[in-house]
């Protein structure tokens, strides 16, 4: 059953009525952040019922010693975790002497929001306590996207039925540990904690890794709207700073805490700037004050949506899931530093250690190129190019030689840190996801100059690898890729997975066009490129070879290319054949009866399809949509935004329309039973890629060329998107009988084939 508690808003995530079962999954669906830090949407107060209590600095990570059952040469020494830092939202609330707790009161009328539009999170509730006070409680908090290393609270207590007094301890606690940690390890060092007028901090440092942070708050406060001062009891705890306060307050009175907060860290400061970096963004935080910090909130958030809102009219559930997936993936990341990257889970969880997967090229590159500067999808790509060495070294370690690398499966610092030897070694197709992301960046901005300044020199390392990664088959006369994981996880150790054997092909006669490219245009590159790798025109000759005789597994008899040699022994029975109770399957069978099973997790061999769609005709793509997806579970997120792509692709809308809403509402209504956890942020690039290229049909083809073909599901009166395409943003509107294009200036320009124009 999904949870399904959300309730349906245009621009909102809306929750009502207090249920303590909700309480961590709304925890991760309303978490806010602003690219460089992000935290889970706990509560300010104490809560003693079930929690995970998550804040996250994009950056700051630790290297958590890894823990595998039986070890394998090869595996990484550590698994790379983003850390949960110091929480600076808290404040202990005591009436009369009882601990506001909302596991313990009675909650009344609560209610809380996500303003997607304006970038906030609001709660509001009446709390009756076992001593039978009453008090109605709103708060407002976020994290600006303006001054990114701040944050602020607004958090109003309104005195219902009782003569008393109000303590409350704002605080900076600097205990808190990774749920996720392998050997239950305390990451952080404290080095200072230090107290001043209603401002502290906290200066820590990570373990092994030495990140220097310094956590600071300060807060002021108001009586019936008026400021007041009020007398401070410090307390310095090894790991805690607080700071107590009390107000004498009677029925109908409204009090006001304000508390600002912030990570400065070294990844940004000096070492010993970082404290007084830290005083002064509180203090300048405070002077400014919430409600003009709010505002520049607002019109931060407005610009963002300003060039990527979708618009969908007649399905409020739709609009309401693609942009939850817009704001979430907005609040992972800017674009705006290239050592940073988009953690399968963002800042909403620990899960996958907020790591970067191959998920950042296939599927989150196009979201950030539609919808930002190319500047930003050029420093993800950056990230990638300034990791080589480390890729170069990854691959070493596993054996191979001559500058060829492989990219991690999940990285934070460009080293390897997944330790599954069925992942680890044989997931191997992420390295051609390398390549796709910097084909897809170039041809979508025509900024070739990235290839010989950077691209190239990843393309040749990669090329590299499977030159060496074939072998050649003398009983199939091919070349041949053994012993692999393909984007379908519940098969392991398979023998030429069609995907990775094409892409791996495809990697390489990239990369030698591009070579040829670079050799006539780019001569003096092209000599520093050629010096540096030593590569030989023998050595491109041999990888052709490769390419030109790479085995792609077909079934004649089904007229399809198979995910991976021999998948025809298996009993292949449609998923609509299987008991509702046996789903889903990475939950309710054993491991052993997935892999011997026909059900694919993701889309494999139809990820190719998508990444490779003109490469086939449409004939081709009905047959293997109609062969893989009645055997697809889409246990993994980034599944049904691949079908729902392919659907429309071959005119299958309503299909489209309903894995559309399984990936754009997969964390609202909890299809996967794992929110909890923290919200699937990747695929949520997925959801735009199912609107633009999926209804809208956005392609940009191998020659430059921008296409689109709208379609529209027949419940939605009418849709619109904006691209930024080469600097052009193009709004995209479709009704039930109407499609338009305009371009933000209204000049005419020269769009579909056909002679079609923007209007
Ligand atoms: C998927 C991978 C993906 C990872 C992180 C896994 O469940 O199978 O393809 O990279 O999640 O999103």
């Amino acid at each position: 059953m999904n949870k399904n508690y959300i309730i349906p808003n245009e621009w909102s995530i809306l929750e009502e009525g207090f249920d303590n079962d909700n309480v961590k999954a709304s925890e991760s669906i309303f978490s806010i952040g602003n690219g460089a830090m992000g935290q889970r949407a706990n509560f300010e107060e104490d809560y003693s019922g079930s929690t995970l209590q998550g804040s996250y600095i994009g950056g700051i990570y630790y290297p958590d010693k890894t823990r595998v059952g039986w070890w394998k040469n090869g595996y990484p020494e550590y698994f790379a975790k983003v850390l949960n830092a110091p929480n600076w939202i808290g404040i202990h609330i005591k009436i009369n002497n009882t601990l506001l707790d909302l596991n313990t009161c009675k909650v009344v009328d609560f209610k809380r929001e996500l303003n997607m539009k304006e970038g906030w999170l609001s709660r509001s509730f009446n709390a009756v306590l076992q001593t039978g006070e009453e008090i109605n409680v709103t708060t407002k908090r976020f994290i600006s996207v303006a001054f990114n290393e701040i944050g602020a609270i607004e958090y109003t207590i309104n005195v219902v039925n009782f003569s008393g007094t109000i303590a409350y301890t704002p605080y900076i606690d600097a205990g808190i540990v990774n749920e996720d940690a392998n050997y239950d390890e305390y990451f952080w060092k404290i080095l200072e904690i230090y107290d001043g007028e209603n401002a502290g901090c906290i200066l820590s440092k990570t373990l092994k890794t030495e990140f220097l942070v310094a956590t600071a708050m300060k807060v002021s406060f108001a009586l019936n709207n008026k400021e007041i001062k009020l007398q401070q009891h410090t307390q310095k705890l090894e790991k805690k700073l607080d700071y107590t306060y009390q107000t004498k307050v009677s029925k109908g009175d409204t009090l006001t805490i304000f508390k600002y907060g912030t990570y400065v860290s070294s990844l940004n400061e000096t070492p010993d700037n970082l404290v007084k970096k830290a005083f002064q963004n509180v203090e300048e935080a405070e002077k400014l004050g919430f409600h003009n910090l709010l505002e520049t909130q607002k019109d931060a958030w407005q610009k963002i949506w300003d060039t990527s809102d979708i618009i969908i009219e007649g399905d409020v559930k739709a609009q309401q899931g693609i942009r939850f997936n817009i704001f979430q993936l907005n609040q992972t990341y800017m674009g705006t530093d290239a050592r940073l990257n988009i953690g399968p889970k963002g800042f909403t969880g620990e899960k996958y250690g907020g790591s970067t997967y191959w998920d950042t090229e296939a599927y989150c590159i196009p979201f950030y190129m539609g919808t930002k500067d190319a500047s930003v999808a050029k420093n993800l790509l950056l990230y990638r190019y300034n990791q080589l060495d480390k890729a170069i070294e990854n691959a070493q370690k596993l054996g191979f030689t001559n500058g060829a690398a492989l990219y991690p499966m999940v990285t934070m610092n460009g080293e390897e840190c997944h330790n599954e030897w069925e992942i680890t070694f044989e997931e191997i197709h992420r390295n051609g996801a390398m390549v796709y992301g910097i084909y897809n960046y170039v041809n979508y901005t025509q900024d070739f100059d990235y290839i010989p300044k950077y691209g190239l020199e990843v393309m040749i390392a990669i090329a590299r690898f499977w030159y060496q990664r074939v072998n050649y088959s003398s009983v199939k006369n091919k070349y041949v890729i053994l012993g692999v994981t393909g984007p379908n996880e519940y098969e392991n150790n398979v023998n030429n997975n069609f995907y990775t054997n094409y892409l791996a092909k495809w990697c390489i006669t990239y990369t030698v066009d591009c070579l040829n490219e670079v050799k006539h245009n780019y001569t003096d590159d092209f000599s520093r490129i050629i010096a540096t790798t030593k590569l030989t025109a023998e050595e491109m000759y041999q990888w052709l070879n490769v390419a030109d005789n790479m085995y792609l597994p077909y079934s004649e008899e089904n007229q399809v290319y198979l995910q991976q040699e021999g998948f025809l022994d298996k009993e292949i029975i449609p998923v609509s054949q299987l008991p509702v109770s046996e789903k889903p399957i990475n939950q309710k069978w054993s491991w052993d009866r997935i892999l011997r099973s026909c059900y694919i997790k993701q889309a494999d061999v139809l990820q190719g399809m998508f990444f490779f769609e003109n490469k086939f005709s449409k004939e081709e793509l009905e047959r293997h949509f109609d062969f893989y997806e009645p055997i697809t579970v889409h246990e993994s997120s980034l599944s049904p935004c691949v079908h729902a792509i392919l659907a429309a692709s071959i005119d299958r809308t309503q299909k489209a329309y309903e894995l559309y809403l399984r990936t754009a509402r997969l964390d609202l209504d909890d299809y996967n039973h794992e929110v909890e956890e923290g919200c699937h942020i990747t695929s949520m690039a997925g959801t735009w890629m199912s609107i633009v290229q999926g209804f809208g049909g956005m392609r940009v083809w191998d020659d430059g060329k921008l296409t689109f073909n709208p379609q529209i599901p027949k419940e939605w009166k009418s849709y619109s998107f904006k691209i930024n395409f080469r600097g052009q943003i193009i709004t995209v509107y479709k009704s039930q009988t109407t499609c338009k294009f305009y371009n933000e200036v209204g000049e005419e320009i020269n769009l579909l084939e056909g002679n079609s124009k923007v209007k």
